[in-house]
């Protein structure tokens, strides 16, 4: 039959709301619910022993891919490089045959994406694509595809299709983890755990949406924004910053926290509001301080933390939005949640034509 909004304004709305059932349905697909353990289909490679990684999308999925390379790194301790696909497939880079070469895309259509598969395919790199559309283009010219079990998105705009792809690159980075014997079993349990807690406290997200409609009503007066997270807390900003800037029409800008006194502070005034991810994870502090500096130069802080980190937020911040905490593994999957609620928020009050921005198309089949 044909999809409906079930009720909901928009179809970005009704999709947010489907991010606990969409992150579940993946866990499903990838955790093996006796032994609580990951399990990938058979793969033609071995994980424990390529020798990279190369992360290429576009969009959204770039971003999730950045995610994907914290993962990697951090706890598989396998070396990556990740791109714009769109610059990837004119970097020429140099590539041992037998690298990963690891596709994201919801559509699985998308011209810059597919062209990055085919370059790297002539480098004979295995290409494992995360893919929502499993009968798409790419799922054909790809070894292995791994689902993101998101369901059709309608929405322009990425929202459950985005933490779909963070959940099956979570499991993917568990999985190589355990190949190449980075990570014990207590530790594997550990973080397989935290993903399982995930629907649960990403439905506690909605509880939010008093103190996130307040914090949009702030934002939408603005002609400029600053997001800003660190480590796997970066991505998460420059999702918010995208998605903001393609349904609300205002421009924001996402930079580490860290990198800020090297720049950017100084345009930050009283006009520019700052919107932080700092739940309290190994970052929390250093975060804070960047965000102390930011105060100091009389910026506006919007704040997106957990129980946590939210006393201490709330002695700087103007406005914060206090999620559950969860295991640092699994922050940026919910901290996501809130970040594109903020956007959707914003765009309501802009009134913009929220599920089909202008000058945008839902898959990209140009380069
Ligand atoms: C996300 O909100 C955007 N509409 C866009 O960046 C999108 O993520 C990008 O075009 C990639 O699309 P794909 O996942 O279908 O490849």
């Amino acid at each position: 039959g044909t999809i409906g909004k079930d009720g909901y304004r928009h179809f970005m709305e009704k999709e947010l709301h489907e991010h606990p059932l969409v992150i579940g349905q993946t866990l499903q697909r990838m955790v093996d619910p006796a032994s609580r353990r990951v399990v990938l289909p058979d793969l033609p490679f071995d994980l424990a022993t390529v020798p990279r990684a190369v992360i290429t999308a576009c969009g959204s999925a770039f971003y999730a891919g950045m995610v994907g390379r914290y993962w990697l790194e951090s706890i598989a301790q396998l070396p990556v490089d990740i791109d714009v696909a769109s610059e990837m497939r004119y970097r020429n880079p140099p590539l041992t045959a037998g690298s990963l070469g690891l596709l994201i895309s919801q559509s699985g259509e998308t011209a810059d994406t597919l062209a990055a598969l085919r370059s790297l395919r002539q480098k004979a790199v295995h290409i494992l694509s995360v893919l929502n559309v499993e009968h798409s283009t790419m799922a054909r010219e790809s070894d292995v595809v791994l689902g993101t079990v998101a369901g059709p998105e309608i929405s322009v705009a990425s929202t459950k299709a985005f933490t779909a792809q963070l959940t099956v690159l979570a499991c993917l980075s568990i999985a190589t983890a355990r190949a190449r014997g980075t990570l014990d079993a207590l530790a594997e349990e550990e973080l397989v755990a935290a993903l399982l807690d995930l629907p649960s406290r990403a439905a506690d997200v909605f509880a939010q949406g008093d103190a996130i409609r307040r914090m949009a009503a702030i934002v939408a007066e603005a002609r400029d924004v600053l997001y800003l997270g660190r480590g796997s807390m970066f991505p998460v900003a420059m999702e918010g910053a995208l998605k903001l800037k393609e349904i609300s029409y205002i421009h924001a800008e996402a930079y580490a926290a860290g990198e800020m006194k090297h720049g950017p502070i100084s345009l930050i005034d009283r006009t520019v509001p700052i919107v932080a991810s700092a739940p309290y994870t190994p970052l929390f502090d250093k975060t804070l301080s960047n965000l102390q500096e930011a105060k100091a130069r009389g910026g506006r802080l919007l704040v997106f933390t957990d129980t946590k980190g939210a006393e201490r937020v709330s002695a700087i911040a103007e406005d914060m939005v206090v999620l559950p905490h969860v295991h640092e593994f699994a922050a940026p999957i919910l901290q996501t949640i809130p970040v594109q609620m903020l956007a959707y928020e914003v765009a309501v009050l802009k009134g913009t034509d929220v599920d089909q921005p202008r000058n945008l198309a839902k898959s990209v089949t140009v380069e």
